[in-house]
């Protein structure tokens, strides 16, 4: 619908212009939005008849690209009729890939004359669905199409057939993926974006990982007055409208929205991958976005803004910039609950039902979407009046998102800063559908461990969330010509959310958070967090197989990102780096400088041989020690097997000799005949050790997932003596067992070496389940029954 600037109204095509017009117009928008690369790849029609009974298919009918299924003569509607076309009809098709089987089953969606986004219609009769398959083939639709009272939100079949469509199917065929366009961001290039089950980070279907580069603010991005029926809207966007080209999407016959269209191709063109935006910002603070005909009318969609929200997300896509949609503020939580007569407060209104269900049907299909419950979801302000949802309806409302959202985006929440523990608790592991946790963090240096706290509980609830840092309190992240240089932005919040395992950060300017129209005001902020990104793609720090361990490097202020190959080190106030590395291994190390300046190559690069590993000093940084720097040590390889001597060779140039590594750090192994290492159970090597005789702890959550730990006989040592209840059957020569002591208790016999805690067999070594959690443990590694021992005291952290 169309109401801007005081009631303009573009008058309703009739429902016969709207049929005439259906296919023309839906090959138009496709055009529109993929122009000018795609304009040559002429959008197909799998079927061109005009009849009434018809159904449309046309997209570029490529994986990854959304496929439209038009019926261009549908029931006529209107968005403001008696019989309410959202409540009174259900249209769902549901797409199974002919070559694997998966299936897909979509909402859909009433279109009015199938091109509002330009003509403004509020009326019509064209039906649409919008499905993105990911897999190219032929795939088989089937339609259902439903009418009655309410049926829209009913799941149970309910509602007589709409004929003749309800039961049709058909198939279409889509080509392979097309990778020439848009240097690599093009979302539709990489296809869904999406949780990986297990894994903390997300991932496109083409396998390339995500980190997050977002811009929290301004929430109300959707606030932009050259919508239809946004009249309160505070964004035009103006200094962005000379980042709009030729060939960029806009709307309607006075070409409307270059400015927002240009904001997102200039966040684009510096780094940024992801907008928070709210549909509803309704008795918010900005109060200026309603995805309704009427502010509080919750039952009626306006259809031709929601189609100029799709164009705009249509851009994001091509743009590679994802929309984290945050479904309500703080301030409007329980606004369908209250709108709905016979609801109960914090119950689940089918207003609500129909809020999911439009949306997903309208946007479900964009390969960059991440949904997002709630803004400052459950907050109580205290004063009575403050609208919150409680732990049953988040509960019941992730579930109900998870089952209509047919491709398994990312369903987040966001929380007050001291609501965390009490919101996320209860939705942890299987007891909710949330995949993800929207962190807001007041005090900047805790972005580090509040991070840690919610990957490692979720990943002890056997449910790792993929956790971002998506708002900063204070004044949140100033603009360039206060702080040039946002130090404490990269410090504290980036590379503190990054080495705790965060898969991204979103920054928030408290200023802006409602009004900010010039994103170039933030341009060294993009600019800072795009090249710690493209430091991480450069080097191809396999940033999804580390986990947090901040135990491998000395120093409280600095911070670890590690697996058994590669280990990423912040020092946030420089000095020297000691680092705890495996023994007798090569290391290739290298410093970057997370400050803005010089390009992503690593400085100071050299290889460093470890003898005894342990705790290794790497030293300070080229310059700037004081500053904060970046680590990288990356292990090569085992050092050979020692050769005979080689005769002396020539001296080197200088700039080609190989600096002499620094003597490692030794640790002093405990008396006895063993040294203790924890093995990484996944790869089998060693992560750290030689593990000294007292005073260490192990902090069992940032250990490698299930760690174990091997007792190794220290070289030199003469064998053990053999005793009678030694068996002499395993091992080469016959060595012995070992026997595990834990407190003075017999936890296991290893009769053949590795000598694990937990054991091992043929190669698979069994992580230490049970390990103690907290406490001082007395852990003995023993030849045999009454023989030698080792021992060391450690201090367990859960
Ligand atoms: C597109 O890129 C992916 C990897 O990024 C590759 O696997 C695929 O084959 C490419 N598709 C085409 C059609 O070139
Ligand atoms: C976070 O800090 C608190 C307070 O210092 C501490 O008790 C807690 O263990 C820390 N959490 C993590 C995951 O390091």
């Amino acid at each position: 619908m169309v109401r801007r600037g005081g009631g303009v109204r573009v008058a309703a095509v009739t429902p016969a212009a709207s049929t005439r017009t259906a296919t023309a117009a839906a090959v138009v928008a496709v055009c529109l939005v993929t122009a000018p690369a795609a304009a040559a790849v002429a959008a197909a029609a799998a079927t061109t008849s005009a009849a009434w009974s018809s159904i449309v298919t046309t997209g570029e009918m490529r994986v990854w690209h959304p496929v439209t299924l038009d019926i261009p003569r549908g029931p006529w509607a209107s968005e403001t009729a008696r019989r309410n076309p959202f409540m009174t009809y259900r249209l769902t098709t549901t797409y199974t890939s002919a070559d694997s089987g998966d299936r897909y089953v979509v909402p859909c969606f009433w279109a009015a004359d199938g091109m509002a986004a330009h003509t403004g219609a509020s009326a019509g009769s064209v039906w649409r669905c919008l499905f993105t398959p990911d897999a190219p083939g032929e795939w088989r639709w089937s339609m259902s199409f439903k009418q009655g009272p309410g049926v829209a939100v009913r799941t149970d079949g309910a509602g007589a057939p709409v004929r003749p469509f309800d039961g049709r199917t058909g198939s279409f065929v889509v080509g392979p993926s097309n990778n020439e366009t848009a240097g690599g961001r093009d979302f539709r290039q990489k296809g869904r974006l999406r949780p990986v089950p297990g894994q903390r980070y997300m991932r496109f279907d083409n396998g390339d990982w995500f980190l997050k580069h977002g811009t929290d603010s301004p929430e109300n991005f959707f606030g932009y007055r050259e919508f239809d029926n946004t009249p309160k809207g505070r964004h035009l966007y103006g200094p962005h409208i000379m980042d709009w080209l030729p060939g960029d999407p806009t709307w309607g016959a006075d070409h409307r929205g270059k400015g927002i269209i240009g904001a997102l191709s200039y966040l684009a063109s510096v780094g940024v991958n992801s907008v928070y935006a709210m549909p509803l910002t309704v008795g918010g603070d900005a109060k200026d976005t309603f995805p309704w005909v009427t502010e509080r009318g919750v039952w009626r969609y306006d259809v031709s803004k929601l189609a100029q929200w799709d164009i705009v997300l249509d851009h994001m896509d091509a743009q590679g910039v994802a929309l984290h949609f945050i479904l309500s503020e703080t301030e409007n939580e329980e606004l369908m609950e209250r709108a709905d007569r016979g609801v109960l407060g914090h119950g689940f209104s089918t207003s609500r039902r129909l809020y999911y269900r439009e949306l997903i049907a309208r946007f479900g299909h964009h390969q960059g979407i991440m949904w997002n419950l709630g803004e400052e979801n459950g907050w109580k302000d205290g004063s009575g009046r403050g609208q919150y949802n409680t732990d049953w309806q988040r509960k019941v409302f992730l579930a109900h998102l998870a089952a209509l959202e047919p491709y398994g985006a990312l369903l987040s929440l966001h929380t007050f800063p001291a609501d965390k523990e009490r919101i996320f608790t209860p939705l942890l592991g299987d007891a909710s559908a949330l995949t993800g946790a929207s962190l807001q963090v007041a005090g900047w240096p805790n972005v580090h461990n509040e991070t840690l706290t919610w990957v490692l509980a979720s990943r002890e609830a056997a449910k790792p969330w993929v956790v971002s840092v998506d708002e900063i309190g204070g004044t949140g992240a100033l603009p360039d010509a206060v702080t040039p240089d946002h130090h404490r932005e990269r410090r504290d919040v980036l590379w503190g959310a990054l080495t705790a395992g965060a898969a991204g950060v979103e920054w928030y300017n408290q200023a802006g958070d409602q009004s900010m129209e010039d994103f170039r005001g933030h341009a060294n902020l993009w600019a800072t967090t795009d090249r710690t990104l493209r430091l991480l793609r450069a080097q191809r720090v396999p940033f999804w197989a580390m986990d947090p361990a901040d135990w491998v490097v000395q120093g409280r202020n600095n911070w670890a990102l590690a697996s058994p190959d590669i280990i990423l080190v912040f020092l946030r106030w420089g000095g020297a780096a000691t680092v705890r590395l495996a023994p007798s291994t090569a290391y290739a190390v290298g410093w970057f400088d997370p400050r803005l300046g010089a390009g992503v190559a690593l400085e100071g690069a050299r290889v460093i041989v470890t003898t005894t590993g342990g705790a290794t000093r790497i030293g300070v940084a080229p310059r700037d020690a004081r500053r904060d720097w970046a680590l990288l040590v990356r292990r090569v390889g085992p050092v050979p097997t020692p050769s005979p001597p080689t005769p002396p060779s020539p001296p080197l140039p200088s700039s080609s000799a190989a600096p002499t590594p620094p003597p490692p750090l030794r640790v002093t192994p405990p008396a006895g005949p063993f040294s203790f290492y924890v093995v990484d159970p996944r790869s089998g090597v060693d992560v750290a050790g030689p593990l000294p005789p007292t005073g260490g702890s192990l902090h069992r959550a940032a250990l490698p997932p299930g760690f174990s730990l091997r007792a190794a006989p220290q070289e030199g040592l003469p064998p053990p003596p053999l005793s009678p209840t030694t068996s002499i059957r395993g091992g080469a020569g016959g060595r012995g067992s070992v026997v595990w002591e834990l407190n003075g208790q017999v936890v296991r016999v290893e009769r053949v070496p590795p000598y694990l805690i937990a054991g091992d067999h043929r190669g698979t070594i069994y992580p230490w389940r049970a390990a103690p959690c907290g406490g001082a443990a007395t852990i003995a590694a023993r030849w045999g029954a009454g023989g030698d021992a080792s021992t060391i005291h450690v201090t367990m952290v859960c």
